[in-house]
């Protein structure tokens, strides 16, 4: 696509032209919108970027190893990657905290401690990079819609890092605007055409408390879920799906034994713009396989269930 193309080379060009030898820092979430950004970033100005990556110890299984080889050392691109891991501080701080909202909050502060460290270390900066786009930029303005998706974002960061200037590559492009841009830089497909995953990430797809326990066990049933799908060719065709955990232990018989296990939910939607969403109708056939491989290979769970509920009434995350 020519107009792609010529975005790439502008904005490289453009950002060359504004940032001179100056320094910038990004915060990396692995997600499309951050990844494209880094990488335009990479292209103009090269290891005056220093990317620093958070591994909150809630990603999907071995998402923290696959952002690192793309943006790490033995990546393609230029730049300097950090990364942080902080799984150990993130679990001791949501030790007991059962209530969404609160899980929320701590993660989210907790980001804003952790990145602020880091860029402390780093010393001051020109400017911070930050991968808004379009939809977010009209969302800012809409009143409560705007208080809504506040957490969607990573707020707050600016006032915590000592910076001249926001910059925002993206902010006039659409989600597939951002992708074709991802695709013409090289970036891998698998990133580029990643579903959306929330900030907190696990944490609002585990139930109650989190511990490091349930998120082994949801991270496997849910690579699990994956993979199942992805094997069936469904994976581009939906809008958002993954596994969660339910607080819920049941009952259930393993060869001689019986088990005491928890429930983890499959979920799968389709959505334009994710203020409402129908449940997806795939093939029984493939939610089966995925829920005996679930409770055979994952330890802790007994149970799979399927979640009915398009938005609204319900929302597309647990919590
Ligand atoms: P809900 O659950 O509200 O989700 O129907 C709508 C979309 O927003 C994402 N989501 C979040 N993203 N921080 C985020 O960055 C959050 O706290 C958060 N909560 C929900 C969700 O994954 C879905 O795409």
């Amino acid at each position: 696509d020519w107009k792609m193309g010529s975005f790439v080379e502008d904005t490289i060009r453009l950002l060359r032209e504004k940032i001179g030898d100056g320094k910038v820092l990004c915060a990396l979430s692995g997600g499309v919108d951050s990844s494209v950004a880094a990488v335009l970033l990479s292209k103009a100005i090269g290891r005056q970027l220093t990317c620093v990556f958070v591994d909150h110890g809630l990603l999907r299984k071995n998402e923290g190893d696959e952002v690192e080889a793309v943006f790490g050392p033995k990546g393609p691109y230029e730049l300097n990657f950090i990364r942080v891991n902080a799984q150990e501080r993130y679990y001791r701080k949501l030790k007991g905290v059962t209530e969404p909202e609160g899980k929320r909050k701590i993660i989210g502060e907790e980001f804003i401690r952790v990145f602020e460290e880091e860029a402390r270390k780093i010393g001051a900066v020109d400017y911070l990079v930050q991968g808004t786009i379009y939809p977010d930029v009209i969302e800012s303005g809409l009143g409560e819609s705007a208080v809504i998706k506040s957490h969607h974002n990573v707020g707050g960061l600016p006032s915590v890092v000592d910076f001249k200037e926001i910059i925002e590559p993206l902010r006039l492009l659409f989600k597939d605007e951002v992708r074709k841009a991802g695709l013409e830089l090289g970036i891998p497909e698998y990133l580029v055409y990643r579903q959306p995953f929330p900030g907190p990430g696990l944490g609002i797809r585990i139930i109650g408390e989190v511990t490091e326990e349930k998120v082994r066990i949801v991270q496997d049933a849910d690579a699990i879920y994956r993979k199942e799908i992805a094997k069936a060719g469904l994976d581009k065709g939906l809008g958002q799906y993954f596994a969660a955990l339910t607080n819920m232990r049941s009952v259930g018989v393993m060869g001689d034994e019986r088990t005491y296990d928890y429930a983890v939910a499959l979920r799968a939607v389709n959505t334009s713009d994710f203020m409402t969403a129908d449940v997806a109708e795939f093939p029984w056939d493939v939610l089966k396989i995925a829920a005996s491989r679930i409770v055979n290979e994952v330890k802790g769970v007994n149970r799979v269930m399927y979640d009915l509920t398009s938005k609204p009434p319900g929302t597309i995350e647990f919590e």
